[in-house]
């Protein structure tokens, strides 16, 4: 400890009676009973009350007159017990206090714009005095949840032979499928460095060279539209290994992983299951699943194809699906609450949405009854296993509509039935996705993980005559219904990466000058190798319970990506501009 601070302030207990302290914190919480001041000395480790008496020590008294909330002090004294029935079982500390025999104060404090413990502060508020939002006990738990769970993730890579290696900041590109953040550059006229959106490149490089076991605490940046769970710049527990296959990969994360989740106080016991992508989608409609309440889907194509609701068929005959899940206990629905339900549907994306009503009168009745034949309605309501009370709900569309919409309705309906067991902690890989999926808006294939990762040798065969079907060797690990990380097995042939270059319809040209460097790399000796990256906010915000992952980051961006503190992004000056040879079609505010 240092001369100022000789204990923290929630370190002091019946122990210490009678020793000579210093302690050093914020007045918290100053109260004046008859005379005597009681205050509350914080420090990031608890509380502890100190005492002025004007009868025991008028010159301290007096000095603590001058003490307001959220001033910085120092006191010198002697802990002492309280008397027993004024024991505030509270704190650790409540059972002593100290009447010093000298304070000063270090540092004044203005009126606080918000009062410390009143937890309805606007979340504008709170980003705008961050550093006061941060004196908060729960941002203080978050941010030291937060460390331990790296502190964790450090010592376990660690002792698994793993090297922390740094990788640039200033790069050129990488290719995770989100917008880069541009840096313009001074030196090179016209040219830019993009931000990383993940060391993805470099750690590839890095088993190039031989470094083998890489893991980085790696801050990454992705200009994309933000939601509760995404940031602008977030953390990755990034990870890489050579001379492994993807179930190594595994258990090292497992590992990981259980270390992180004892670090918050939870047990959970590798191996964690796997599921493929096929079956995630076609079970839960997702391929990160919330498996910890029922709700699967069921396929009712067959039944469909063979009635005479046409609208079904078509879809069916054009390659689509008709997918179907029960919701107990809802048959009492209104009509106006089957609008709802229908529209909430449509808000999915759903084209329609159709049912079957089992009421608890025994009745069951359907506005597609008039569709389907006796032998097709009992099959609907085996497979359902439908009771009375029940309702069934159809989707016909193409495969990733049905999956998406009824996936979201299954998740909308759990929340709402309170079918979700909050104790539980399910965690699962979900193996086998696909390598490429067809982007509408571009009019091409996409990488589904990203353009390193390898195909499924047993689907390499089908890379340009049906890309759709081409599995990769990519993984995600998903906890409760979020995906927490992923990752793949990488290409490690310069040949296979041209190839899925190709595929994805980039140009030898964009090829060569965006990823030529790393191509050529390939060439020189490249160990068989993958990785994987945990995203560390999300991680630490569910183990957190906290509803946004801003709530387990010191100074997160808004949802409009700025900064209310510091009012970051901010213009730059004529100057500055001209340096960097750029040109605003914005007026400059700056001069
Ligand atoms: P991926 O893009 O899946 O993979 O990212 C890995 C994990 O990072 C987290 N994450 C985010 N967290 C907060 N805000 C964001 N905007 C954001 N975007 C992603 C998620 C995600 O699961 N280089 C690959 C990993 C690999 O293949 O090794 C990668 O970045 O939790
Ligand atoms: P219609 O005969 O078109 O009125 O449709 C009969 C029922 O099927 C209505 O409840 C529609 O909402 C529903 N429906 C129509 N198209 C779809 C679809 N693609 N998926 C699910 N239900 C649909």
């Amino acid at each position: 400890m240092t001369k100022m601070k000789t204990y923290n302030c929630g370190e002091l207990n019946l122990n210490n009676i009678d020793e000579e302290v210093t302690l050093s914190g914020w007045a918290s919480c100053i109260r004046d009973l008859g005379g005597i001041v009681f205050i509350e000395l914080r420090d990031r480790s608890g509380f502890f009350q100190i005492v002025a008496d004007p009868q025991v020590n008028p010159d301290v008294h007096r000095a603590f007159e001058h003490i307001r909330t959220e001033y910085v002090i120092t006191v010198k004294g002697g802990i002492s017990r309280r008397p027993e029935e004024t024991y505030n079982e509270k704190y650790p500390t409540g059972q002593v206090e100290m009447y010093p025999s000298h304070v000063e104060i270090l540092s004044k404090a203005q009126a606080l714009p918000f009062v410390l413990d009143d937890c309805d502060v606007s979340e504008d508020v709170r980003l705008k005095y961050r550093y006061l939002d941060i004196r908060r006990e729960k941002m203080l738990n978050n941010l030291k949840l937060r460390h331990n769970i790296v502190t964790a993730a450090r010592n376990y890579l660690n002792s698994q032979g793993f090297l922390e290696v740094e990788t640039p900041i200033l790069i050129k590109t990488t290719p995770e499928g989100a917008r880069d953040y541009l840096v313009p550059s001074r030196v090179q006229e016209g040219k830019f460095y993009a931000l990383p959106q993940s060391p993805q490149i470099f750690k590839q490089l890095l088993m190039v060279g031989g470094i083998e076991r890489y893991y980085q605490i790696a801050k990454c940046f992705r200009d994309e539209d933000l939601r509760s769970d995404r940031q602008p710049e977030f953390t990755q527990i990034d990870l890489e290994m050579s001379f492994v296959e993807q179930q190594d990969v595994i258990e090292i994360v497992e590992g990981m992983l259980a270390e992180g989740f004892k670090a918050a106080g939870v047990e959970v016991q590798p191996p964690f299951v796997q599921m493929t992508y096929k079956e995630a989608t076609e079970r839960f409609g997702s391929d990160r699943p919330d498996t910890r309440f029922g709700l699967e889907l069921f396929d009712v194509t067959d039944i469909m194809e063979a009635s005479t609701f046409q609208a079904f068929k078509d879809v069916i005959a054009a390659g689509g699906t008709v997918r179907a899940v029960k919701i107990p206990g809802i048959a009492n629905y209104s009509r106006k609450d089957m609008d709802d339900v229908r529209n909430l549907a449509i808000s999915f994306g759903a084209k329609g949405l159709a049912w079957v009503t089992y009421m608890e009168d025994g009745e069951v009745k359907s506005p597609v009854f008039k569709f389907l034949d006796e032998n097709q309605i009992a099959e609907i309501q085996n497979r359902a296993d439908a009771q009375k009370g029940d309702i069934v709900f159809f989707v016909a569309d193409k495969p990733k509509i049905v999956f998406d919409v009824l996936g979201r309705f299954r998740l909308y309906f759990g929340k709402k039935l309170e079918m979700i067991d909050g104790n539980k902690h399910n965690l699962l890989w979900v193996v086998d996705f696909p390598m490429f999926e067809y982007n509408e808006e571009e009019d091409r294939y996409v990488s589904v993980h990203h353009p390193f990762t390898a195909p499924n040798p047993e689907d390499i065969d089908k890379m340009e005559s049906d890309p759709a079907n081409v599995r990769s060797i990519a993984y995600d690990i998903v906890y409760n219904g979020t995906e927490l990380g992923g990752g793949s097995v990488r290409i490690h042939s310069p040949e296979m990466q041209e190839r899925v270059f190709k595929a994805l319809g980039l140009s030898e040209e964009e090829t060569r000058t965006k990823f030529g460097f790393m191509v050529n790399a390939f060439k020189y000796g490249t160990p068989p190798h993958a990785g994987l990256a945990i995203g560390l906010d999300r991680f630490a915000a569910l183990l957190a319970g906290a509803e946004s992952i801003r709530d387990v980051i010191a100074f997160p961006k808004n949802s409009q990506a700025k900064d209310l503190m510091s009012d970051a992004p901010g213009e730059a000056s004529l100057q500055q501009m001209r340096e960097l040879h750029l040109k605003s079609t914005v007026k400059p505010i700056l001069h």
